[in-house]
Formats: structure tokens, C-alpha cells, sequence
């Protein structure tokens, strides 16, 4: 049986692509034929094959195809006998290539009617090779890269029988206390939707079914980015001109990119659960976007339904759920339980679950999953963390990176030190380096900041490393079973204080010390909101310690959120952040801090002093005495302490020569405008060019600075280029809170172009109607 599956495995896409009959006969046996959509009653288009289908199912299949069945889930009937009965049409979390073709198997040549399953996991930042958490992808400020790391992570999910992503995550977040502000990209509307996009790109490539890539699920509709208060899973009240202006727009950037399914959120909207919220799933998704994909539920979020106070009982949730829009349950059952009582009393219509399947089916028919059910067994052999792969992550580390400060040039450093202190918790630590939602790696792959900078020195130069302190692992992965609830750290007074002292002493006796400080793996992500964002155990005071030693200092955060670093920025030299940069990231800090690359990242997220200052975002409009931005608390700034957008380099930049095309535009048409770039320092560089416009007046008060374009531009020391941007006016236009709609108000406009959100070179222009 084995020998006649991996034989079919291979053979049979081709096969069934030749349709030679009596060939694939002969090789691979009736069964592998029986699946062909050209053996659908000889129909081959998309359409007609899924009608076909549907017309043949039981609405008990249907239901099954509506369901989505977890790893390990106990239950009383196995899920090959579900498979069987056609009670299950997708699984998550299976990550093995031989398990995934042994299930695939019994439903393709067991089933009633042969429908493959499709595999879903969260390959959020990567498979097996990591590569940096979204947040850090956006910080590269570069949607090619961002679409290349997830084209790779595709690559390598796919390698194992993966179809399906639960990505990307297209949250605007605005409060670093929520723990998923990892898993997008930042606060902002504009480059969330570039991002998002580049996203869709990458793992899906050109279409739906692209060989080596997967199915992208854009999520979590919508608004779970506001939970209030950061806490995680807490409801989000959000007005509408912030839903339609801030949160919805990266997911219409997704769907108008080919995003092929969408999942709904956890939370409450405004009262209503996301799950069951019909204005979410069908006006806005279906009506407006007319998203063609299909919706998954978050996990257990339709029974969760009743949870919320919303629905009055499982039969309740299952109606909510698939009458606001949801196709699929997420590891809850109640639509497999409950939706064929509730469609024979009249809650439901027959034509709502017939949607739902034809979404469902369309899907898998895109993928190729009629046709070529099975992966072949070679390419989990030699697919995963390939030297392609590791190149691929590191490159894209590097260009994540952050360097916030940089006092002296102490950065890069010298590539002849003889001694250097590698000192922290996390320098070391192969977990935590790839950062949340790492399910699938193995932390034996990474490689650490301390493992990075020896590898590079010959034997002579002393890399001298300790911990210094421990950071106590309360926060348990809630998915990973690599990663079971931490233990806490026994370790007496007398020892810590030894472990502490021993780093500063490595320190003492080196010419410069690295520290590498942040949060642990399981610190941010899911269910990992924090109500502080100081540097976690007693990291702080091993900082300074360092820094009273008076050798010089580099501090590399390993971070999902900005931490609290104000005391760092006034007085450690040099800092880099460096995000969780993944498997590859000791090799590329390394190559950031000795100058074999050279920081290019920006700011996501505008970077607060303290957690008092959450939220905030730089796209603040500015209501009674102007220019007020730094006297709003009588007890401190309310400026951040890094703006968005925010970013160093080893060399120097400067920009001037602003110019539009014109001095005025129509609305809807394209406006040039050009800024002219120099690398005015010593080494080789990239800097983003950004572009923020702001409105003067119109029928609501709009932000004081708004980005609309920007670009990430390398240049060789001395070099110069014009970057000249098409502004497109579509992107000036807002839904009004007095209109109730979308449009571009024609007006005066400011512009502003320059290396952050502060920018200072400006000029004006007017939109005409
Ligand atoms: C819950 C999370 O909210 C969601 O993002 C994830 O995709 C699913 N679990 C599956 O792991």
C-alpha cells in the first residue's frame, strides 16, 4: 500500500494532467483517475465541476466540508472515520508530509465522493526556517521583501502538504500591551495595505495553485488590533471613520489582492461578535469587496458565540455564524452538530450552506487539490532549512533591522577586537530568537546572536558570554508543544547575584560588550498582552551596570513590541533592534554590528517613552493649540521617543529639491513628485523615502500627517538619485462621519518628504474636483 501511495503520489499530477487513460491505468490504478475534474461528467470548468459536485452531496457532507478538525482533538469517532463519513473537510496543525498523504488518501480514494481535504497551518513568519516576525518584515519598509520571505515560507510549508496559511495578519495595532502587535505590521493604514498585499503575493503567487505555493487567509475580520486596554481577546469599540479610514482598509488591500479565504475575529465590534457579524462578513466583505474567497471562523469562535453573550445556545451560534457569512468552523462543531436541525426547521436556508460548500470546493479546486491531492514524499526530505532558505531568512533579517541609535559611530565595530563581551538572557537562546508563532522550527536550526559573532572571530579573539540574569518564563506558549509551560527558574539570591556579577565582570575584561536584552519567545504573540513594557526581570539593572563600566555598550533587543528604553536611549551608545529575527538572526545581527550590512529598517510603529503613552500613532489630528504635540501631560513628553518611521544608518543621507509636477491636481489623477537623494556619508546604504500629505480642511478634521507613498532606495556612498513618486489622489480620499461615504474632497493639501514621520521638506497642492 505504502509503495503504491508514494509511487501515486507522483505520478498521478502528471497523470492526470496527460489524461492518457489506459497509461495512468496501468501505472497508478483507477483510483488515481477517479478524482479528475475532467472526469466530473467531462466538465472542466471551475463553475460547473463544483455545481457537479454539489449536487451529489448530502447535506451532511456539506456540513463536513464546513468543518475543520485540530490535531489531536479527542473526540469519540476518529478522524478517519470522520474522513470517511465525509464529516470533515479540513484539519490544521498537521505538519507531517506522510500523515497528511495517509489522510488525504482515505479521502480522495476512500471518500463517497473523493473531495480532498485541505491542510491549514500558521505559517505566520515562516515554516520550519524562520524568518522575522511580521512586524520586523515591516520595518524593512520593502514589500518585495516581505512578499519574498513569505513566498519561501510558502515554499517550504508546501513542501510538506501544507495548502493552507492562516496569514497574513493585517491587524492595525496601535497598542504595543497587546501581544499580537508582532504579527502585522504596525499602526498604520498605508503600509499595513502594502504590506498585506505583498503578502497575498507571496504566498499565493501569480494565482490560486501556483506550484510551491498556498492558500493566504487574511486575518482577523476585523478590528481585533484595538482590543481595549491591549488585552488580548478583550472587545474593540472602534467608530466608523476609524474602522473604514485605519482598519479596514489593509484588508480590502488583501482581498483586492487575491486573498483566497479570510478569517473572522475573536471579538466583540461595537457589541456585535466579528463572528457573527453580518455587517463584517456580508455587507462590507461580499457586498462591497465582493470577496469570492471563503471565511474561516477563528478558533472555537462560533460556539464562542455563546460566550459573548450573543448567542443563546450552540444551535444559536451555528445560525449566527453561517447566516452572517462564516463558510467554515475553526475546531468547534457546531455547525457539523447543529446547522442540519436548524436548516430543516427553516433557520437556516438550504442555499446558505450550498454557498458556503461552492466557496469551500472552488477553493480546493484552485489549488490544484482535485487534481493533485498528494505531496510528493521527497520534498519534505530536502526542502526544509536548505542553504537557500537560510540565505533567504538572513537577508531578510537584516533588512528588518532597526538601528535606533548610534552615539560616536560606535557601529559598526571593529572586525579586529580582540575581546568582546556577549552578555544577556537572550544571546544564547535558540527559542527565543525565532520569536512567537515558531511552531513548526526546530530551535536546534537557529542561530544565536552569540553563536553569530564567534563564528565570525578566529580562535585568537575571546568571546566572552554569560547570561547575567534570567528572565523568568511565565508566559507559556499556549500552541507550541515545543515549547511546554516554562519552569520557573530555582535559583537562590546568591547564585543570581553571582551570575550577575560574573557578566559584568566578562564586561570589565572586554573591549566592548553586546548585550542582547528584550522579551522571550513566549512573551509576545497570542494571549501575551502585558500591562508594562519594560524590559522583563532584571534586565534593566544588568543594562546599567554595563553601561557604569564605562566600556562601550551595544544593546540588540530581541522584541515582538517597542519595550521601554528611555533610559537606554540617553545612555547606551549604540542600540539595534533587531526584532525576532528568526533562525538566521545571530548570523545577521552579527553582520549588522560588524558592518557587513548596514542597517535599513524603519519604525512600523511609533516608538512610546512609557506605557503611559499608549495608545499612539503619529496620524493623531491636531484639536486646540496647534503644535501642541509635546505638552499634553503636565507629568512628561507626549512625544514618542522614536517616531514612526524612525531609522539610522552607518552612512548619512540627505534629501532636498522637493518638487510637484504641478500645483494642482484633479481628483483622481496622478501627481509627480520628486525629491532629490544623496548618500552623503562613507559607506554604501539604504534609505526609505517617505511621503505624508496632509488635508487642510474638509467635511471632517483629518490627521496632521498621513503617509501615502514611500520607498526603500539604495545608494553607494557619494551617490545620487531623483525618486520620484506617481501620488495617486484615490489614495487622499476618507469615508466622512458627515457624509457617510468615501470620496476625495478636493482642497489644499501640505506635503511633506523626508526619512520619517517627522519630515521636514515640504511644499503644498490643491486637489480640484
Ligand atoms: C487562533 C488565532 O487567533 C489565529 O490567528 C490562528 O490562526 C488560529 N488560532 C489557528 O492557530
Amino acid at each position: 500500500m505504502e509503495i503504491l501511495m508514494s509511487f501515486c503520489y507522483s505520478r498521478c499530477a502528471l497523470v492526470r494532467r496527460l489524461l492518457v487513460g489506459s497509461l495512468a491505468i496501468t501505472l497508478s490504478g483507477a483510483s488515481c483517475l477517479a478524482q479528475s475534474p475532467q472526469n466530473w461528467e467531462g466538465d472542466t470548468t471551475e463553475a460547473r465541476f463544483v455545481d457537479n459536485l454539489l449536487q451529489k452531496m448530502t447535506l451532511e457532507e456539506k456540513l463536513g466540508q464546513m468543518s475543520q478538525i485540530p490535531l489531536n482533538q479527542k473526540e469519540d469517532v476518529s478522524p478517519d472515520e470522520r474522513i470517511l463519513k465525509g464529516q470533515v473537510g479540513s484539519f490544521l496543525f498537521i505538519t507531517d508530509a506522510k500523515e497528511i498523504n495517509r489522510l488525504q488518501h482515505l479521502a480522495v480514494e476512500k471518500g463517497r465522493l473523493h473531495i480532498p481535504l485541505i491542510f491549514g497551518f500558521d505559517v505566520i513568519h515562516g515554516f520550519r526556517t524562520i524568518y522575522p516576525v511580521p512586524l520586523a518584515l515591516a520595518a524593512s519598509w520593502d514589500p518585495a521583501q516581505a512578499e519574498e520571505a513569505q513566498r519561501m515560507a510558502a515554499k517550504e510549508a508546501s513542501a510538506v502538504g501544507i495548502n493552507w496559511t492562516f496569514a497574513p495578519m493585517v491587524d492595525i495595532a496601535r497598542d504595543p500591551r497587546w501581544g499580537r502587535i508582532m504579527e502585522g505590521a504596525g499602526e498604520d493604514p498605508y503600509l499595513g495595505s502594502q504590506m498585506a498585499a505583498a503578502q497575498i503575493r507571496g504566498f499565493q503567487g501569480d494565482k490560486i495553485g501556483s506550484p510551491e505555493h498556498i492558500l493566504a487567509c487574511v486575518k482577523h475580520f476585523a478590528g481585533y488590533g484595538a482590543a481595549v486596554g491591549g488585552r488580548d481577546y478583550d472587545s474593540s469599540s472602534i467608530s466608523d471613520e476609524e474602522l473604514w479610514n485605519i482598519y479596514l482598509p489593509p484588508f480590502e488591500a488583501a482581498v483586492r489582492a487575491g486573498s483566497g479565504s479570510l478569517m473572522s475575529a475573536y471579538m466583540d465590534l461595537n457589541g456585535v461578535p466579528a463572528t457573527g457579524n453580518r455587517f463584517l462578513l456580508h455587507d462590507v466583505l461580499r457586498e462591497k469587496w465582493k470577496f469570492d474567497g471563503f471565511v474561516v471562523s477563528d478558533w472555537e469562535s462560533v460556539k464562542s458565540l455563546t460566550t459573548h453573550g450573543f448567542a443563546s445556545g450552540p444551535q444559536d451560534a451555528a445560525v449566527r455564524a453561517v447566516n452572517a457569512g462564516v463558510d467554515m468552523e475553526m475546531t468547534s462543531h457546531v455547525f457539523r452538530d447543529e446547522l442540519a436541525a436548524a436548516v430543516k426547521q427553516g433557520l437556516v436556508q438550504q442555499s446558505t450552506i450550498d454557498e458556503a460548500v461552492r466557496r469551500i470546493l472552488t477553493a480546493k479546486y484552485r489549488l490544484g487539490l482535485f487534481t493533485s491531492p498528494y505531496v510528493a514524499s521527497s520534498r519534505a526530505e530536502t526542502e526544509l532549512v536548505t542553504p537557500e532558505q537560510r540565505q533567504s531568512a538572513r537577508k531578510a533579517a537584516e533588512r528588518s533591522a532597526v538601528l535606533l541609535r548610534n552615539e560616536g559611530r560606535l557601529l559598526p565595530l571593529s572586525k579586529s577586537l580582540t575581546s568582546i563581551a556577549v552578555i544577556g538572557p537572550l544571546a544564547d537562546s535558540q527559542a527565543d530568537i525565532t520569536g512567537s508563532w515558531s511552531l513548526a522550527t526546530h530551535p536546534a536550526d537557529a542561530v544565536t546572536v552569540f553563536e553569530g559573532i564567534r563564528k565570525r572571530f578566529p580562535s585568537g579573539t575571546t568571546i566572552n558570554w554569560a547570561k547575567g540574569v534570567e528572565i523568568e518564563r511565565v508566559q507559556p506558549s499556549i500552541f507550541d508543544p515545543q515549547y511546554p509551560s516554562p519552569k520557573p527558574v530555582l535559583k537562590t539570591d546568591a547564585e543570581r547575584d553571582a551570575e550577575f556579577a560574573h557578566a559584568i565582570d566578562l564586561i570589565k575584561q572586554s573591549q566592548v560588550a553586546v548585550l542582547v536584552l528584550g522579551e522571550a519567545q513566549t512573551m509576545s504573540g497570542e494571549r501575551a498582552s502585558r500591562s508594562t513594557l519594560t524590559l522583563p526581570g532584571r534586565q534593566q539593572q544588568l543594562l546599567e551596570a554595563a553601561v557604569a563600566t564605562g566600556k562601550p555598550i551595544v544593546l540588540v533587543l530581541l522584541n515582538g513590541r517597542p519595550l521601554d528604553i528611555t533610559w537606554a536611549s540617553e545612555h547606551v551608545p549604540a542600540i539595534l533592534d533587531a526584532w525576532y529575527p528568526g533562525t538566521e538572526g545571530g548570523n545577521a545581527v552579527a553582520d549588522l554590528l560588524f558592518g557587513d550590512a548596514n542597517p535599513g529598517g524603519k519604525l512600523p510603529v511609533s516608538w512610546p517613552r512609557s506605557v503611559g503613552q499608549v495608545p499612539i500613532f503619529y496620524a493623531r489630528t491636531l484639536t486646540q493649540i496647534p503644535n501642541a504635540l509635546d505638552t499634553r501631560y503636565w507629568d512628561g513628553s507626549s512625544a514618542p521617543l522614536y517616531p514612526f518611521g524612525y531609522g539610522l544608518s552607518y552612512t548619512t543621507f540627505k534629501m532636498d529639491d522637493l518638487k510637484t509636477e504641478s500645483i494642482s491636481v484633479k481628483a483622481g489623477s496622478k501627481l509627480a513628485v520628486s525629491i532629490e537623494l544623496q548618500n552623503t556619508g562613507g559607506a554604501a546604504g539604504d534609505q526609505v523615502v517617505q511621503l505624508y500629505t496632509h488635508q487642510r480642511s474638509g467635511t471632517a478634521s483629518r490627521p496632521t500627517r498621513e503617509l501615502k507613498a514611500f520607498r526603500r532606495v539604495s545608494l553607494k556612498p557619494g551617490e545620487k538619485q531623483t525618486v520620484t513618486f506617481a501620488l495617486d489622489t484615490n489614495d487622499l480620499g476618507f469615508w466622512s462621519p458627515q457624509t457617510h461615504r468615501w470620496s476625495i474632497e478636493p482642497g489644499p493639501f501640505d506635503l511633506w518628504v523626508g526619512a520619517d514621520s517627522s519630515a521636514t521638506q515640504h511644499t503644498t497642492f490643491t486637489v480640484l474636483p
